[in-house]
């Protein structure tokens, strides 16, 4: 992936040791919705890494200084429903007055065509760092779609965040929508004929929700 400068895939041994269990298909429900949390924690942690700071003054016991916080109102999450749902809470643990938007989008089972049913953002969110986030990146139609309505809404500043991607995704996103940073923690081989990630972990949402 070196000719997209914006893709950014982890190469970190404890997202790979917890990526290793998220896979694993004797994983159940309740440690699949840890393990998505806990990745994507380890994920927020670099993604903002050039998220913008304010200077505050701070009173400590000894004396007064200048220091640097996240504006609280700078930073919006929006998930992907329903698996990007998964990955809310893994934000919230590190920064907890994130906003929260939905997306809805569903992917035709016979076509892999991504379909919009939902969106409610918060106000403001044209001035806001979103991060758009979905455990899985395959076709990349979801991602694409997702990230044009949020444009379309105003959103200037976006991350996208994926827990496992395939290449052809990556690709996708990539040439659709180059000014937008792509996080991947792994880097999957392919697609299998009916758009499931290989080797992948199955179908994220059923696996998070228990719906199969
Ligand atoms: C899954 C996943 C992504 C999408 C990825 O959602 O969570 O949103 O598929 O596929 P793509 O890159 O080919 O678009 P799904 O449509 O299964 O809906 P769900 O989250 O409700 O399970
Ligand atoms: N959506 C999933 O949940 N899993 C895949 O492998 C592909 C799309």
């Amino acid at each position: 992936m070196e000719q997209y400068p914006n893709v950014f895939v982890f190469d970190h041994p404890l997202i790979k040791h917890k990526v290793s269990i998220l896979r694993d298909k004797n994983t159940g429900m309740k440690q699949f919705r840890e393990l998505v949390e806990e990745i994507t924690t380890l994920m927020t942690y670099e993604s903002m890494r050039d998220v913008p700071l304010e200077p505050v003054e701070v009173e400590t016991p000894l004396e007064k200084t200048t220091q640097y916080r996240v504006p609280e109102e700078s930073i919006a999450v929006v998930p992907i429903l329903r698996a990007g749902l998964g990955m809310v809470e893994g934000i919230h643990k590190v920064f907890p007055t994130a906003r929260v938007g939905h997306i809805g989008m569903y992917r035709d089972e016979e076509t892999l065509e991504p379909q919009e049913y939902y969106c409610k953002l918060p106000e403001g969110i044209e001035e806001k760092t979103v991060f758009l986030v979905d455990p899985m990146l395959a076709t990349g139609g979801s991602a694409c779609d997702a990230l044009s309505a949020l444009k379309k809404r105003g959103c200037k500043k976006i991350k996208f965040m994926a827990i496992i991607a395939a290449p052809a995704g990556v690709r996708a996103v990539a040439t659709a929508h180059p000014d937008v940073p792509v996080y991947v923690s792994t880097l999957d081989r392919e697609l299998n004929e009916n758009g499931y990630i290989l080797p992948g972990l199955g179908d994220a949402g059923d696996r998070l929700y228990g719906t199969k």
